[in-house]
C-alpha cells in the first residue's frame, strides 16, 4: 500500500507534527507500506521529503506536489527550473492519505475534505469529527447536549469582550483563556487578576478570532486514546495521567515540549476501578457524540472528589516521544504499528 504521510503544515504545532509523523514513519512496517513522506510547508505547499529511516527531511523549496480532485490519489509533481520554467510529471498513486498534522488546516476538516475530493481514502478521523472537535466551543456544545460534563466557559469574540468584573463573577478565579482553535496550549493563559486578563485576550486574538473564558478544574488529568475498528466498534484504552511539574502550572507548550522534567506521563493511571470504567465509557460517548471516527484522544479533568469534566478531543492526536495516544494503546495491548494497521483498515473498509 502507497501512503503519503502529510506532515509540518501551517499551524503553530508544525514542529510537534514533524515529531509525531518522525514517529509515525518508524513505525509504519516497510514490509507492508511504501510510506511517501510529504512535507507541508509553513506556507502550505506540499514538497516531497525524504525518510532515511530515522529522520524526517524538511524541505522548503523543490518539487512541489498536487493531489488531483476526483483522481482516486493521483499525485502530479511539478518541477520548477531555476528559469521559472514548469515540467508536470505523474507520479505513482498514492492509496491512502495520513495526515499526521495538529490545528488548523490539518486537524480541522480541511485536508479530510481534500482527501473526499480526491477521492482517496483516509486515515483518520473524517471531516464532521474532525471540524467539531477542532472548535472547543462547538465541542462543549455537542457534549453538553449529550449530557456529558464540561468546564463552564463563556465565548469571547474579538470586538465583543466581557469585562473583567463580568467574567470572573460567572467563572471565579483562577480562569483560563484559550483560542477555540488551537492545539499545544498555545495562546492559552492563567488568569488571576484584570492585567493578566487582558493580556490573555491580546494572546489569545493572535491565534483565533473566537476564544473561551473557562472556569479553571482543579484536577488530575487524564487522557485515553479511542480507536475505532473497521466494524465500527470503539476500543477504548485504558487512561493515562499526565502529571505537570509544580513549576509549570498547567501542562503548558514549555511544560510539554520544551522542559524535559515538564511533566510525568504515568500510563496506565493509578485509578479505581470503578473511575477508569466511567473515564472508558464516557470517552466513547465523547467520541460518538462529537461525530469522531477511526481516531481520538479524549483528555479529561479528574477532581479530588473523583467527579470529572471533559477537556476536550484531538482526532490528530500527538505521537511524539512523550504524548499518550500511542501509550495508552500499548498499555492496553496494542503497539504502535498494530494502530497503523487498525487505522489503515478503518480507511480502506
Ligand atoms: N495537539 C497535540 C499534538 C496533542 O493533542 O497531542
Ligand atoms: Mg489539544
Amino acid at each position: 500500500r502507497r501512503i503519503a504521510v502529510l506532515f509540518g503544515g501551517r499551524s503553530p504545532e508544525h514542529d510537534v507534527s514533524i515529531l509525531s509523523a518522525t514517529n509515525v514513519m518508524r513505525a509504519l512496517d516497510p514490509a507492508a507500506y511504501d510510506a511517501v513522506p510529504v512535507f507541508v510547508t509553513r506556507e502550505g505547499a506540499w514538497r516531497l521529503a525524504r525518510f532515511d529511516g530515522s529522520a524526517l527531511e524538511t524541505p522548503v523549496a523543490g518539487t512541489q506536489i498536487a493531489l488531483i480532485p476526483g483522481g482516486g490519489g493521483r499525485l502530479v509533481a511539478i518541477d520548477e527550473a531555476a528559469s521559472g520554467d514548469r515540467t508536470y510529471r505523474d507520479l505513482p498513486a498514492i492509496d491512502l492519505l495520513f495526515p499526521v498534522l495538529h490545528g488548523l488546516h490539518g486537524e480541522d476538516g480541511s485536508i479530510q475534505g481534500l482527501a473526499e475530493v480526491a477521492r482517496v481514502p483516509l486515515v483518520g478521523c473524517g471531516m464532521t469529527g474532525s471540524v467539531t472537535v477542532i472548535d472547543k466551543d462547538l465541542a462543549k456544545r455537542l457534549l453538553r447536549d449529550a449530557g456529558l460534563p464540561v468546564a463552564r466557559a463563556l465565548v469571547i469574540r474579538s470586538g465583543d469582550t466581557p469585562s473583567f468584573p463580568d467574567v470572573q463573577r460567572t467563572l471565579g478565579l483562577p480562569l483560563f483563556v484559550k483560542p477555540a482553535r488551537q492545539g499545544s496550549s498555545f495562546g492559552v493563559s492563567k488568569v488571576t487578576c484584570e492585567s493578566e486578563y487582558e493580556a490573555a485576550l491580546a494572546e489569545g486574538f493572535r491565534h483565533d478570532i473566537k476564544l473561551l473564558a473557562e472556569e479553571f478544574v482543579e484536577g488530575r488529568e487524564i487522557e485515553c486514546a479511542v480507536l475505532q475498528r473497521p466494524d465500527g466498534e470503539l476500543f477504548v484504552s485504558r487512561p493515562g495521567e499526565i502529571a505537570p511539574a509544580a513549576s509549570h502550572g498547567f501542562y503548558s507548550f514549555e511544560a510539554k515540549y520544551i522542559d524535559a522534567d515538564g511533566a510525568a506521563v504515568i500510563v496506565p493511571a493509578q485509578l479505581p476501578a470503578e473511575v477508569e470504567d466511567a473515564l472508558r465509557a464516557m470517552s466513547a460517548a465523547a467520541f460518538e457524540a462529537t461525530g469522531c471516527d477511526a481516531m481520538a484522544r479524549v483528555d479529561f479533568f479528574l477532581k479530588p472528589d473523583m467527579s470529572v469534566v471533559i477537556n476536550e478531543l484531538n482526532t490528530i492526536p500527538g505521537f511524539t516521544d512523550i504524548s499518550m495516544y500511542a501509550k495508552a494503546m500499548a498499555a492496553s495491548g496494542v503497539s504502535y504499528p498494530q494502530v497503523l494497521d487498525a487505522l489503515v483498515d478503518h480507511a480502506l473498509a
